[in-house]
């Protein structure tokens, strides 16, 4: 049975690489050229969020070779396991059950019933808010909670640095400020903006031993007794599945607010780690972000492979990696608000898909995860669009447009989408030798010139992107395309064979770090503890630190 179903992946494979390998695999042009109802038929839908890979390679046959793949390696019955539940983060031993965050219920691990503990956390977030907001809970001095600090770092970070940077208006409840770095210059550039009798603060740590978070909660502790004294207590919270240790720290039982090992850091901005998010947007908007995640949900359980839209980004990132060997892709939301999204994702789609050791143990016989970077439209195209228009090797991109914006300044808004639907066009349209040609002769260029500069400014062309059209960005959309790239991530940690929901990877230098602290501390480097390059940097910096 196993062999039978590894000799089929192992045959979906082949077929991926015989058709990767034809000629003409990666062009695009000639697809549009052949079939009008290109878009129509590459493009998919689900509640309002519109998916476009037209743009992109694919066609009847690649499609069904990747579809082949995901029937291969049992995609759909992972998903199942996955929602059931049942233990798939093998290497932690734990079930992986994010979308029970924000599900409506009928979530169990085992005998235990996951959903009615989410129900009873999210009753006391938004509780919590709600007296914030109404003054029933005030600072040490009596005044309001103004700010909200949420000191966390990477998934405690991250997700809801991201919503709160798309979805915060002026007209929102509370302001949200977000610390991370353990450099304390991020502390210092905060401080001035929080007046501490009207900071609430965060301390946002799934382990809660994390030494970034656990060491800047320590400064904000000092600096809040500094004007509070024994009050700064109450100006506290803590988000945590370590209740011994927030305990430790001081934080009252009741101001804690837990959540459990089968969520992942990178996929937990829904549970508790989203309170900066309630507070700050007010209770309603994160009931709606959980709404549009749920939305999502439902779509990536229920619609077939052929029409999910999580497993075809899933499958059009196999055929990009592995099929035609593009190792990298770019997130480009034309939406300033979605700034954070590419940092966000990177974490997502990084820590979870960085792995090159698959499930079984054995080494992967495929290369995995990507490299993702991106930057917000149109400031990516006068930084690193350059090389994704001319360099060497196609960089897939993912194009974030929204139809409607919130402001009222239409030109503006004209010109952002004008920009983002460009640079698509761009990138599969390319400029032949022809084109240029006859740009630069009309320009009355002389043909030397014109031999000279040619190369250089030819587009080669058949660059893929994928593009996500949202009709408005809100809380309900937000939420609906983070969960789709949740999934996303899902399906390509199935489809490698690897487990996306470990991060062993990150372990080593947080060791070494430990290692080289006491060095730091004791103002000397001890002798044959490093290589010879760490030794030499670790001198030449207490020396210059002297
Ligand atoms: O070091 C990586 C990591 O463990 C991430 O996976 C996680 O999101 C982050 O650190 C923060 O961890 P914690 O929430 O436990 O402080």
């Amino acid at each position: 049975m196993a062999e039978q179903a590894a000799a089929g992946i192992a045959g979906a494979w082949a077929e991926i690489a015989a058709l990767a390998g034809e000629a003409g695999a990666g062009a695009i042009r000639p697809l549009f050229a052949a079939d009008s109802k290109r878009f129509a038929r590459f493009s998919r839908r689900a509640d309002g969020l519109l998916l476009d890979l037209s743009k992109t390679s694919l066609n009847d046959r690649r499609l069904g070779a990747l579809i082949g793949l995901a029937r291969a390696v049992g995609l759909a019955a992972r998903r199942d396991a996955m929602a059931a539940g049942e233990t798939i983060n093998t290497t932690e031993g734990r079930a992986v059950l994010h979308m029970a965050l924000r599900g409506e219920g009928g979530f169990r691990t085992g005998e235990e019933d996951v959903s009615a503990e989410v129900a009873a956390v999210l009753g006391r977030m938004r509780d919590f808010c709600a007296a914030v907001h109404d003054g029933t809970t005030l600072g040490a001095t009596g005044e309001r909670f103004t700010d909200v600090l949420n000191i966390g770092i990477g998934g405690s970070d991250l997700g809801p640095a991201m919503v709160a940077r798309a979805l915060w208006t002026p007209a929102a409840p509370m302001r949200a400020h977000y610390l991370a770095n353990v450099d304390a210059h991020a502390w210092e550039a905060l401080r001035p903006n929080l007046d501490p009798a009207r900071t609430l603060v965060l301390v946002a740590s799934k382990t809660f031993t994390t030494q970034e978070t656990m060491t800047n909660a320590a400064l904000v502790r000092d600096w809040l007794r500094g004007t509070l004294g024994e009050g700064a207590a109450g100006h506290f919270a803590a988000l945590s599945t370590n209740l011994k240790a927030t305990a430790a720290f001081g934080i009252a039982p009741e101001r804690v607010f837990p959540f459990r090992d089968w969520v992942g850091g990178r996929f937990s901005l829904w549970s508790a780690i989203g309170l900066s998010l309630g507070l700050a947007l007010g209770w309603e908007e994160f009931s709606k972000l959980l709404s549009g995640a749920r939305a999502m949900d439902g779509h990536f359980l229920a619609a077939p492979l052929e029409e999910n839209l999580p497993v075809l980004l899933a499958l059009a990132e196999i055929w990009h990696v592995n099929g035609l060997g593009y190792p990298s892709r770019a997130v480009l939301p034309y939406d300033e608000r979605l700034a954070r999204l590419p940092a966000h994702l990177q974490q997502l789609e990084m820590e979870s898909l960085g792995k090159r050791v698959t499930l079984a143990g054995t080494l992967a016989a495929h290369s995995t995860g990507a490299v993702v970077f991106g930057e917000p439209g149109t400031n990516a195209q006068h930084s690193f669009m350059q090389l994704i228009h001319q360099g060497t090797t196609p960089v897939p991109c993912d194009i974030i447009l929204v139809a409607k914006p919130d402001h009222k300044h239409a030109d503006s808004h004209r010109k952002l989408l004008a920009n983002g639907l460009a640079q698509a066009e761009a990138l599969m349209r390319g400029k032949p030798a022809s084109e240029v040609r006859a740009e630069m002769a009309a320009a009355g260029v002389a043909e030397a010139e014109i031999a000279r500069l040619l190369p250089h400014r030819v587009f080669p062309g058949d660059r893929p992107s994928a593009a996500i059209l949202l009709p408005h960005l809100d809380a309900f959309t937000l939420g609906q395309l983070v969960a789709l790239y949740e999934h996303k991530v899902f399906c390509l940690g199935a489809l490698w064979g690897i487990n996306a929901f470990d991060q062993w990877g990150v372990e080593l230098g947080k060791q070494l770090a430990g290692a080289i602290l006491p060095e730091l501390e004791a103002g000397a480097a001890k002798p044959g503890a490093h290589d010879g390059s760490t030794e030499g940097l670790l001198r030449e910096l207490l020396g210059s630190a002297g």
